[in-house]
């Protein structure tokens, strides 16, 4: 547990990188430049919500590894459902809860999956959570975008009470993928998955509008397009 730090997904490289065990939890109280996907910052104030990452090494191809970003995402999910709030999970890697004032899905969580392989093997894995627990300020740029536990709530909670039903959630998902590997990613993420509406997704560095339909095993997002064309999305994400 650090009271500050660059980003908790550095630590676990760093730890990752001199041979520290799987299972490590590394939690900070703030980050001075927590990353996003996509090289966007995470906005990491302190004393407000959970930042924090798990070192795992999964013996699994690393063509395997993407789908614990999803795994993550459904553990989260499962977890927040227990607070009284309904999650629903946006491909690949945010956890979204309806505003408590218009109703509309905002960003409660994110998940950053940073993997290190050694050709076909993988050294170790930092998937890295942020969730925003009692936050009720955020940046202009978040506004209207994103919320928290707390605001979608209407009453503040306990962070580490929170944490714990996050690791927990975590371990026994870890569990079944350690089994079942992506399969188990996909089922689990299917269940809380905001799929059927109308996206736009953002592939390739173009644009493509349809409807997200479900998930193929491997995790790859499977969307209609307004040409009625299922397009397969392995890598980017949805925009809207
Ligand atoms: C995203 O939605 O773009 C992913 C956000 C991931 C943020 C978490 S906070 C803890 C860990 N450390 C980081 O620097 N990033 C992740």
């Amino acid at each position: 547990t650090f009271d500050t730090c660059v980003s908790t997904n550095d630590l676990g490289a760093e730890r990752g990188r001199a041979g520290a065990a799987e299972g490590l939890v590394i939690v900070s109280d703030q980050q001075s430049r927590g990353r996003g996907r996509m090289g966007r910052d995470w906005f990491s104030p302190r004393g407000e919500n959970l930042y924090f990452s798990l070192l795992l090494r999964p013996v699994r191809p690393p063509a395997e590894i993407p789908p614990l970003t999803l795994l993550a995402g459904a553990a989260l999910a499962e977890a927040l459902a227990g607070f009284g709030v309904v999650p629903r999970l946006k491909w690949p890697n945010d956890v979204m809860l309806p505003d408590a004032v218009t109703g509309e899905p905002h960003k409660v969580a994110g998940i950053l999956t940073e993997m290190v392989s050694e050709g076909e093997r993988v050294a170790h894995v930092v998937v890295g959570i942020g969730l925003n627990v009692n936050g009720t300020n955020f940046p202009a740029e978040l506004a209207g975008r994103a919320t928290s536990l707390a605001l979608a709530r209407g009453q503040p909670i306990d962070r580490v009470t929170v944490l714990c039903a996050v690791l927990s959630a975590l371990e026994r998902a870890y569990d079944d993928f350690r089994a079942n590997g992506p399969r188990a990613a996909v089922s689990r993420w299917s269940v809380h998955a905001a799929l059927g509406s109308r996206c736009r997704v953002a592939v390739d560095g173009r644009e493509v509008s349809g409807v997200a339909l479900g998930l193929d095993p491997d995790g790859a997002l499977r969307v209609r397009d307004d040409d009625g064309d299922i397009v397969r999305v392995i890598s980017g994400e949805i925009i809207a």
